[in-house]
């Protein structure tokens, strides 16, 4: 089976679009290496499965847990682990914290949140052999504005500089978050790295999106979201159907007994 390489990605630029979602389950990973060419066990674990109000508080070991049950059910697809918050502070640290994931894991590559403050990080990894994904515009470990970015000229230029700075630094792809389409589409023509777009319009070079958002398995999500299925609703039918059952003495059916 073909492995979907960075090298790959990478050369994909204004080519076909790179459809991307997170998974932090074998479940989910397995459908997912189907069709997806990025798999990332983001961060957005911690508020996803663990009720978390903000991705600040996700450990490393929980995100390593998911990231090895995620890799082992993957053949074809990229897998990239979301450095948690803190976990690369410094240059020296964040090759410490990559290094223990890639060894534990076998994760592709790494990504982490920032712009031109992590220049320096992300060359010392890219130095040390470690793939990188960039990601600017809405930061969620560090900001405390969960807003649309990029709505004036100051903060557009200051979101085109970071993304220009560590285009530069040979990341293979740079996730943009929560952008105007302007935005988006002036970083997407002013760099030669693919761009994947999370509230950032079709400009991208590729899209992600959170699973559980996007198959309507979260309560809520944002308006860049669109749910192409409504699997709470459908897990809830079933799980009223069996308690039902239960009650009734139904169930077990008669094929779900062992007679001698
Ligand atoms: O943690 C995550 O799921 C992410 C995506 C929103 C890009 O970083």
């Amino acid at each position: 089976m073909h492995k979907v390489t960075v090298k790959e990605i990478f050369k994909r630029k204004g080519k076909k679009p790179i459809a991307c979602l997170t998974a932090y389950s074998k479940p989910l990973a397995e459908i997912l290496d189907k069709h997806c060419d990025i798999i990332l066990v983001g961060d957005s674990v911690g508020m996803t499965l663990y009720g978390m109000k903000t991705t600040k508080e996700v450990k490393i070991d929980t995100m390593i847990l998911h990231a090895k049950a995620v890799k082992k059910s993957v053949n074809r697809s990229l897998v990239v682990f979301d450095m948690p918050h803190k976990t690369y502070s410094n240059k020296f640290k964040a090759y410490k914290n990559a290094k223990k994931i890639i060894k534990l894991t076998s994760c592709d590559a790494v990504k982490l949140e920032g712009g031109k403050r992590e220049v320096n990080t992300i060359k010392y990894l890219i130095s040390k052999g470690i793939p990188v994904m960039g990601h600017v515009g809405l930061l969620p470990q560090t900001s405390n504005n969960f807003k649309l970015q990029g709505q004036n000229s100051a903060q557009k230029r200051k979101i085109l500089n970071d993304a220009i700075a560590i285009s530069k630094t040979g990341v293979f792809a740079i996730v943009i978050e929560c952008v105007v389409e302007s935005l988006a589409k002036e970083i997407t023509n002013s760099i030669n790295t693919p761009t994947i777009g999370i509230g950032a319009s079709k400009q991208c070079d590729g899209q992600i999106l959170v699973i559980d958002d996007m198959i309507g398995l979260n309560s809520t999500s944002p308006r860049f979201v669109k749910r192409y299925s409504n699997v709470r609703k459908n897990i809830e039918k079933a799980v009223k159907s069996y308690c039902k059952d239960v009650k009734k003495r139904k169930f077990p059916f008669l094929e779900n007994v062992y007679k001698q």
